[in-house]
Parts: structure tokens; C-alpha cells; sequence
């Protein structure tokens, strides 16, 4: 529904200013940013913070990933964990490096929004200069309950690999396709994968589709290789080898992008009706481009899918995608010159009502800068994200509280800046190289550029501003 049209620079000119040039200034107020938050006089609850006024904080904004299975590289579930680590605590909270919410937070807001108050920072300051008092050990609250292995809860059914993936611990990237096998007593409704990366420092990008054969297409859907290296130039041959096509040898259906995982991703969850995939009694994830960046140790992968089932899906998601593979070309091309800093611009304008629900910026290690926003046909800007640091390790599908409605005529415009210099200490160029996007899935390197605005929406109805995506 979505087609790519050029931006008409008059629009821009409108607001007698040059995007370009803001877009350099979006570094600058990082340095501004950071300085108000050191200076700011707090006034605390507590003079005297102990456990019992960090504890919540720490709960709340840390254990969800500083616990077993989950992202963090340390648990923080109790005073001896916390205490162990308060001067890195003090630091990473006072830095705003901790917890990871790249987005800037007086330009939009989205749903699970990770950002402590200066209040709660200036507490774990005052608390660690204080020598992390304990204080009245029966007042601390009991740390939260979290399900091993997931982000939500018990999911209502895992599938997990056939066999475990074999990663070389040869310095490469490494690229794979991966079949997993379902078999349900009966047609069922799911509301989200989830994907949970067994080795989270190695799981670069996985996206999977979701394969639905028809009642008598298909006799044995685990027969076959369960997974395969992604080196095929025609991929037939593999499709055989895996067992995939009907048994007549027609194509089953495919509902592209079902499971996704990034860096920081965990799927966004809609309210009952919105999105979900009917999934029939037989079928398969085939996770037809999954990436593992370098490995310096042989390992064995056993990641695994979580299932949620939900209600049979009303209104189904689509999405879209900016730049890199995607409906609108980046200009100017994305070809990043050594020891350069520049910034490239993609553009779209839309030709029918939706309302977005999540978006996703993507870049790789050279990112510096993202900034997405929407102009309406008169000249209103409607903000849509802004990223002031660009961190590889956090790609998040930001969901915005309520569906936000973009009108047909409205132009999507969206800013990278990306940092192929020495100064930036992810560049895996020493010296910097001349670095592109390189062609076709394969060329997804880390050490190569991607520059992508994606989002979900539903075409607009009437009254969807006011459906509370939080539930
Ligand atoms: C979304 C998941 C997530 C949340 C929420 C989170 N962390 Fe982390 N944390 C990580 C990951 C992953 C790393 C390791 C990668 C890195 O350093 O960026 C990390 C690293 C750290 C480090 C080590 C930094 C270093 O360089 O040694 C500290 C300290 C830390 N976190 C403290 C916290 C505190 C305190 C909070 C809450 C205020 C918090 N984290 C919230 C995921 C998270």
C-alpha cells in the first residue's frame, strides 16, 4: 500500500531550516544532555538512602535482565550482588549508560520506557558514597519473580532446534537457515514468538517466517536436515534437502517476519485482537536468515522459541520498511568514506490513513545518530524518534502508548549519521575502510553498513488513537 515518492525539498524549507545541518547538531546536545544531569540538585525522600530505598530501583529497572538466562552480565537480585557492584552501579546510573534506553525521552515516549529519575540516580549516588547501608533488613522488599528463560512469563509451548547448530570459533561471521518443526493437535492462535538466543553476544539478527501447510500437504514435516550454512545460490536444492515444500512440491504458505530478534529485542505485545498468526496443527519457524557474529571458541547453539498463544487475530499487522532493502532509497547512496562522519537521509510518503504501532531503527556499528519524524501535509511535524547515541546493542521495537495515526499525504523523512572514524570505538576498521551495505542478505556483516526505518501498523480506523497498546 505504501509507495516510495521523493521528498519535495520545499516542504523542508518551510520550517527555514536545513535538516541536514540539525542532524550534526543532534551530537553536540549529547554533551549538553549529559551535563545537566551531574549538576541538577536532587532533593531525596530519604537523606540517608539504605537498601530499603535502592532495592526498589534496582528491581525495577535492573534485575529484568541482571538475572540467570537473561542479557546482564551479573545478577543483581539482593544487597550482596548490588553492594558487590555499587561503584560500577554508581557510575553506569549517573552516566545514564544503565538501564539501556537509547531513545530521547523528551521527544517521544514509547511503552516500557527504561529511565531513571534524577531522584532515583542522585539515591544510588548518596547510597554508595555512604557505604551501602543495609538498613532495616526486615523493610526490603522481596525481589521480584521472574520465569527462567523468558521475558513474559511461561510461555504456553517452547520449540526448540532439532540439533544443536554448530558455531566455528573461527573469527567469521557465520549464517544459517534452521527449520523447526510444529505439530499441534489442532489449528491454534498465536499472539507472539518469542526468539531466546542461547549465546546473546553472538545472535546478531534473526528473522523467521512462519510456514503453514494445509490439512493433507504435508506427511512429515521433521523429516530432513534441520539446519543448513546459508551458502546456496539457488536455494531448491536446500529446500529439498530440509524437507520444506508440500509433498506434491508446490510451495506451502509463508507468512514472512513471524520471529525477530535483535540485540535488546523483545517482541512488542499488543493488546488481545491486534496482530497474531493462526498457525496450522502442521508447520514450521524457518528461520531463513539467522546471523551469529564472530566466535573465538567453538560453541554449540540451542536457542529456542517460546510460544504465547492468544485469541484468533481481528486485525492483522503489517510492516514496512525505510532504507536498506526497503521501499524507499537512501540518499545519497550509502557508501561511507574513511575518517568521515556523514549523514544520509530515506524518505516516504504515504498514501493511505494508518496507525503506527512500533518502530525500529536499525544501523550497525558505524552508527552514530538516528532521527525519524513525519510531516503533514500543512507543515505540522509529527516526532516520531530521536537517538542521540547510537548503540548497536540496543534495537529495540519502540511502541508508542496509543496507535499513532499518520494521514494519508504525510511524509515519513528519517536522518542517519554514521561515524567511520577512529573516534568511534565501535569502528571494526583500523584503519577506518571505505564501508557499503554491500548486496543481498549475505552482505548483513556486522562489520558492513545497513541504515532502516521500520514499522508496524494497521490501516487506520476510525478511534484507534484511543486503544491503549500498554493493555
Ligand atoms: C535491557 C537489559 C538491561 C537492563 C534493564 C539493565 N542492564 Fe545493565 N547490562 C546489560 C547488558 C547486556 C550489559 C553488558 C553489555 C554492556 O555493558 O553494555 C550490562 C552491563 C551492566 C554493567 C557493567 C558495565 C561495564 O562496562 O562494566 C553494569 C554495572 C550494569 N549493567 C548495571 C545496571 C544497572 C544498575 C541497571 C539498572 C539501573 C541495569 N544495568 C539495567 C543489560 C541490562
Amino acid at each position: 500500500m505504501c509507495k516510495n515518492k521523493k521528498f519535495k525539498f520545499s516542504l523542508l524549507n518551510k520550517f527555514g531550516c536545513n535538516y541536514i545541518h540539525s542532524a550534526f547538531f543532534i551530537s553536540l546536545s549529547i554533551f549538553i544532555f549529559s551535563c545537566q544531569n551531574t549538576s541538577n540538585k536532587t532533593i531525596l525522600k530519604n537523606a540517608n538512602p539504605t537498601f530499603e530505598d535502592v532495592a526498589p530501583i534496582i528491581f525495577k529497572n535492573c534485575t529484568p535482565c541482571h538475572r540467570t538466562g537473561e542479557s546482564g552480565p551479573f545478577e543483581l537480585m539482593n544487597y550482596e550482588n548490588v553492594k558487590k557492584y555499587a561503584n560500577k552501579i554508581k557510575f553506569v546510573t549517573q552516566t545514564r549508560y544503565m538501564p539501556p534506553w537509547p531513545a530521547d525521552s523528551k521527544y517521544t515516549h514509547f511503552i516500557g520506557e527504561r529511565i531513571l529519575t534524577e531522584v532515583e540516580i542522585e539515591t544510588i549516588k548518596i547510597w554508595v558514597e555512604n557505604k551501602m547501608p543495609l538498613g532495616d533488613a526486615t523493610k526490603i522488599p522481596t525481589p521480584p519473580t521472574f520465569y527462567y528463560g523468558s521475558f513474559f512469563g511461561k510461555p504456553d509451548t517452547i520449540i526448540r532446534f532439532k540439533d544443536l547448530v554448530p558455531i566455528k570459533g573461527n573469527g567469521a561471521d557465520h549464517f544459517y537457515i534452521i527449520k523447526l518443526p510444529m505439530q499441534f493437535s489442532k489449528d491454534t492462535f498465536v499472539r507472539y514468538f518469542e526468539f531466546v538466543p542461547s549465546h546473546r553476544k553472538l545472535a546478531h539478527h534473526i528473522n523467521g517466517h512462519l510456514i503453514n501447510y494445509q490439512e493433507g500437504s504435508k506427511k512429515n514435516i521433521s523429516n530432513g536436515i534441520s539446519y543448513s550454512i546459508d551458502n546456496y545460490k539457488d536455494y531448491k536444492d536446500l529446500y529439498q534437502q530440509m524437507n520444506i515444500l508440500n509433498d506434491d512440491g508446490t510451495f506451502p504458505t509463508l507468512t514472512p517476519n513471524t520471529v525477530y530478534y535483535l540485540p535488546g529485542f523483545v517482541p512488542p505485545k499488543y493488546p488481545s485482537g491486534i496482530g497474531g498468526y493462526k498457525v496450522n496443527k502442521t508447520s514450521a519457524i524457518f528461520l531463513k536468515n539467522i546471523h551469529f557474529g564472530p566466535s573465538n571458541k567453538d560453541v554449540l547453539d540451542s536457542s529456542f522459541i517460546n510460544i504465547f498463544y492468544g485469541p484468533k487475530p481481528k486485525r492483522p499487522i503489517f510492516e514496512t520498511q525505510l532504507g536498506t532493502f526497503g521501499v524507499s532509497k537512501i540518499e545519497p547512496e550509502l557508501i561511507l568514506q574513511p575518517n568521515k562522519i556523514q549523514t544520509f537521509t530515506t524518505t516516504l510518503a504515504l498514501d493511505a490513513d494508518i496507525s503506527i504501532l512500533s518502530i525500529n531503527p536499525h544501523m550497525h556499528l558505524l552508527g552514530k545518530a538516528f532521527w525519524a519524524f513525519a510531516i503533514k501535509p500543512n507543515g505540522d511535524t509529527i516526532p516520531l524518534i530521536k537517538i542521540h547515541k547510537w548503540d548497536f546493542k540496543w534495537q529495540y521495537y519502540y511502541t508508542f502508548e496509543h496507535p499513532l495515526k499518520i494521514a494519508k499525504g504525510t511524509t515519513i523523512k528519517v536522518f542517519g549519521t554514521f561515524d567511520n572514524t577512529t573516534k568511534n570505538r565501535n569502528n571494526p576498521n583500523r584503519p577506518p575502510k571505505l564501508v557499503t551495505q554491500g548486496e543481498g542478505v549475505k552482505s548483513m556483516q556486522t562489520t558492513e553498513e545497513m541504515f532502516q526505518f521500520i514499522f508496524t501498523y494497521l490501516p487506520y480506523q476510525n478511534g484507534d488513537e484511543k486503544i491503549n497498546l500498554k493493555e
